[in-house]
């Protein structure tokens, strides 16, 4: 089993970036968390960040056939980039959004995800273990697939 962990923009700031928001733990303190708890199951997981939208569509595209699911954090693209939409369903491979802050409780134009639609489910609100529970949850979906 594998599984591809996206990032998106900003979130390499994680640490110092509105830690009100967001909380004090880096990317690479999550990214750890997240590959030591897929490890424990036997789930080899790949991490990538990139600011750049076309990037990220790249790496979505390129995911068919080499992992069984991801798990994304598009950050601001998830309520801008019908791109990265098109790029997770033309995919194909199962995806779970997820997001540090509850998004809803926040401007209004964070309530919408274009993104969200395309994914098997969300998992918001729960800083860097959220992290953990979008992996279970995929992993669980997966199982039974
Ligand atoms: C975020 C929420 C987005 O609205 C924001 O643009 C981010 C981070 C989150 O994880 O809470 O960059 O995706």
């Amino acid at each position: 089993m594998k599984i591809l962990l996206v990032n998106g923009p900003n979130l390499k700031a994680l640490g110092t970036r509105e830690p009100a928001i967001y909380g004090h733990e880096t990317l690479d303190q999550i990214v750890s968390r997240v590959k030591a708890a897929a490890a424990a199951k036997g789930v080899a997981l790949d991490a990538v960040q990139s600011d750049i939208e076309g990037e990220l569509v790249a790496v979505i595209n390129a995911a068919r056939g080499v992992y069984d699911g991801i798990v994304i954090n598009p950050a601001a693209y998830t309520h801008t980039s019908v791109a990265l939409r098109d790029a997770i369903a033309a995919s194909g491979v199962t995806t779970v959004e997820v997001h540090l802050s509850n998004t809803h409780k926040r401007e209004g134009f964070r309530h919408a995800s274009l993104t969200a639609p395309v994914c098997v489910g969300q998992v918001m609100g729960f800083g860097g273990a959220g992290y953990l529970l979008a992996l279970d949850g995929l992993l669980d979906v997966l199982k039974t697939k």
